[in-house]
């Protein structure tokens, strides 16, 4: 369907419905089941479907359930206005990517859009037609539970990130049966929470509002981001799902996106708890003129909207453009021409077998080697000897998961023991628990202590559950619970060789890790794959690659911590005592952005910059020469960041603005190539518009951010 034809078709369809009718485009519900069902939709909620007055449901699944209810819109209701199905699909469907945060430190914009690609054909098969992804928050307090949904600390990443998911969400076809709507959430800056504590208030500057937390939301749009949904959080004592300045302002006017905007759960009745609006008719009509078009889940549309219409604190006019937008939505996404078209075709077994191939490339560009002091990696399969798997996290296949898991089957996913039984198979490979995630268990911490003592090498799977991360999950001191700290002490102390893999959703911080074990990996929450990725990766079948997207803290008291801060007029300098730094700890983390080991070494010189002068409009290159100065062949991804030392508005220290990947034998030079444009010097001033300022800016090259690790050259920009 053309964009004229559906416009077409909506505004015919607008001429002629009812109010209530109107409305009910407007409410997106739950599923109602029959008793003992699961797939047939309760008599209420199917006359409520009938009448109308039910638009669009999330978290219904399955090609049976969405088809019953379908049937009942298409086939028995007066306009037979097909239903919108949504779900959240965050990493995976049935088959499980790893979390967005991990995902993010493969650096790898090609594997983002083909797994949210995978994703889509499996929620597809499955009914749905719009996903509630991907997260877009800057996220750079890992106190924050949701820190693991989003793409990590950095907005250019965030962009790639965010353009990357749109594309891989909805294809080049939006109404293709295995495309699925992508929305753009929370918008925006729910990342920067007070505290990092769930839900709470967000102020931040509009600068940083500008430049931080809203570049990959309009990269999402600029992408065709069919979808966006304000956060829960007020920003600036304007709560997001009432925000005209930004959500009109910003994105619908200035920005231009024509899209639909879905409330977060409940959130538009919650503008009371905010305290901007007195009743539900308020709080709708507040959400409906900030351009919220589909309530989900509150009583606010359902109960207040008609009021507010009455007490003319809305008019028809919103109501209708509203309406319009979410028949407009449903057109792009070929509902009119098919409902069914989403449901009808079950996933074929090659198709959820390369998915699961995908979740294991996926799960091993994740995972990150933070440290590697002991050369006990790559393990020798071909030298068996007794590994002991020990931990919660050693046969923890529902963790593996991550939060947000959809249909993620725990029974099929390799959990560490799994993929490592299966990999070493002349190994003995022993297993104990050793400990709960929060709780003592005594008896399998001896038997724990037991294997470690016997084992030749130890395997220590420690870190976070998954229902310890995620919404709702924000946690005052984001590391390794107490009684897994006494468990690993007793495993440290029996003094064998001891490698530990960090189950998390976040950039743990427990600083004795790193003292105790001299070998540790970031696994995060790697997938249906888990197992089998760790196990590539630590048999050197494949060479770790993945790079931290987030500063991992030494301490808590650093947080909020990231490598684009600002010079300061005293930048830290141990040397004196009155510059910016703390008295009882470094003001570096303990591992910077863009922070990964591999099997072998690289090093970066002959940073070179063409032209050394620039106009407006020029193409800017630099390269750097990286020689594998390894006896194994490698990976490396290359950052590229600038800075500007001197412009009116005072610039952070680094900002990233290009990666490379690179693969080079062992002794091998290779070069990475950068390309940038003039616009990518400029920032926003003070009228909110991106300026290019002449003048000398730096440029900076190497594998992560931080500065004694980059080589420096210049570029000056002149004016036109
Ligand atoms: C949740 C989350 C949001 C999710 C929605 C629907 O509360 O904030 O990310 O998409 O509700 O499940």
């Amino acid at each position: 369907m053309t964009e004229a034809d559906a416009a077409f078709h909506a505004d015919s369809l607008l001429a002629q419905m009812s109010q209530e009718e109107k409305l009910g485009q407007l409410i997106m519900v739950r599923p109602a089941f029959a008793p003992a069902s699961q797939t047939v939709i309760a008599d209420e909620q199917r006359a409520a479907i009938r009448a109308g007055q039910i638009g669009s449901m999330l978290d219904i699944w399955g090609a049976d359930a969405t088809r019953d209810a379908q049937e009942v819109a298409v086939k028995e209701s007066r306009l037979g206005i097909p239903l919108l199905f949504a779900y959240d699909v965050l990493h995976g469907y049935e088959t499980i990517f790893p979390a967005p945060l991990g995902e993010a430190a493969a650096f790898d914009p090609e594997l983002w859009e083909k797994t949210a690609r995978a994703a889509a054909v499996e929620a597809a098969a499955g009914g749905i037609a719009l996903t509630f992804a991907p997260m877009l928050d800057v996220a750079r307090d890992p106190r924050w539970g949701r820190i693991v949904e989003s793409f990590g600390e950095d907005p250019w990443i965030g962009s790639r990130f965010a353009e990357a998911k749109v594309r891989g969400f909805q294809s080049a076809d939006l109404s293709a049966a295995d495309a699925v709507a992508a929305t753009a959430k929370h918008l925006g800056a729910y990342g920067a929470v007070t505290a990092g504590r769930e839900y709470a208030s967000v102020d931040v500057s509009e600068r940083s509002l500008r430049e931080v937390h809203l570049p990959a939301f309009r990269a999402a749009v600029e992408a065709g981001a069919a979808a966006i949904m304000p956060a829960f959080t007020d920003l600036n004592g304007v709560p997001m799902t009432g925000n005209a300045a930004v959500l009109q302002g910003i994105v619908r006017e200035r920005w231009g996106f024509d899209g639909v905007m879905i409330s977060d759960f409940s959130a538009v009745s919650e503008l009371m708890s905010h305290g901007v609006a007195g009743d539900l008719a308020e709080a709708a009509a507040l959400a409906l003129k900030a351009g919220v078009d589909i309530d989900m889940a509150s009583d606010a549309y359902p109960k207040g909207l008609l009021a507010a219409l009455e007490r003319g604190l809305i008019a028809q006019a919103d109501i209708d453009a509203c309406v319009r937008r979410v028949l407009m939505l449903k057109a792009r996404l070929g509902l009119f021409d098919d409902p069914f078209r989403r449901g009808s075709t079950p996933l074929a077994p090659a198709q959820r077998q390369a998915h699961r191939e995908l979740s294991r490339e996926a799960a091993r560009a994740s995972i990150v080697l933070l440290q590697d002091r002991d050369g006990l990696l790559p393990l020798a399969p071909a030298t068996p000897r007794h590994l002991a798997v020990i931990g919660p996290f050693a046969d923890a296949p529902l963790d593996m998961l991550g939060p947000w898991r959809a249909f993620g089957d725990e029974s099929a996913t390799v959990s560490f023991l799994a993929g490592l039984q299966a990999a070493l198979p002349g190994w003995r490979i022993s297993h104990a628990r050793g400990s709960g995630a929060e709780t003592v268990e005594p008896r399998a911490r001896n038997d724990a202590i037991d294997l470690a003592e016997e084992a030749d090498i130890t395997l220590l799977c420690i870190g976070e559950a998954a229902n310890m991360c995620g919404e709702a999950s924000s946690r005052t001191n984001p590391g390794i619970p107490d009684c897994q700290r006494q468990f690993a002490d007793a495993i440290f102390g029996i003094g064998k060789p001891v490698i530990v893999a960090l189950t998390s959703g976040r950039p743990l911080i427990a600083p004795w890790v790193f003292e105790r074990a001299g070998t540790v990996l970031a696994t995060w929450f790697l997938g249906s794959e888990a197992g089998s990725a760790l196990a590539d990766i630590l048999t050197g079948c494949h060479a770790p690659t993945g790079k931290l997207p987030v500063s991992w803290p030494a301490n808590t008291g650093q947080i909020p911590i990231f490598y684009a801060q600002g010079a300061t007029g005293r930048p830290a300098n141990p040397a004196e005592r009155l510059t910016s730094q703390y008295l009882d700890a470094a003001v570096e983390p303990l591992f910077p952005f863009g922070h990964g080991l591999g099997y072998t070494r690289f090093a970066y010189a002959n940073l070179r910059v063409s032209p050394e002068t620039a106009h407006p409009g020029d193409t800017i290159t630099a390269e750097i020469d990286i020689t594998n100065t390894g006896a194994v062949a490698g990976e490396e991804t290359a950052f590229l960041f600038i800075r500007d030392p001197v412009a009116s508005i005072a610039r952070p220290v680094l900002e990233l603005k290009a990666t490379v990947k690179i693969r080079l034998a062992p002794g091998a030079t290779g070069t990475a190539r950068f390309t940038l444009s003039t616009s990518d010097l400029a920032f926003i001033n003070d009228a909110w518009v991106p300026y290019l300022e002449p003048g000398a800016f730096e440029v900076f090259a190497g594998p992560c951010a931080d500065r004694a690790s980059l080589l420096k050259a210049s570029i000056t920009l002149r004016s036109a």
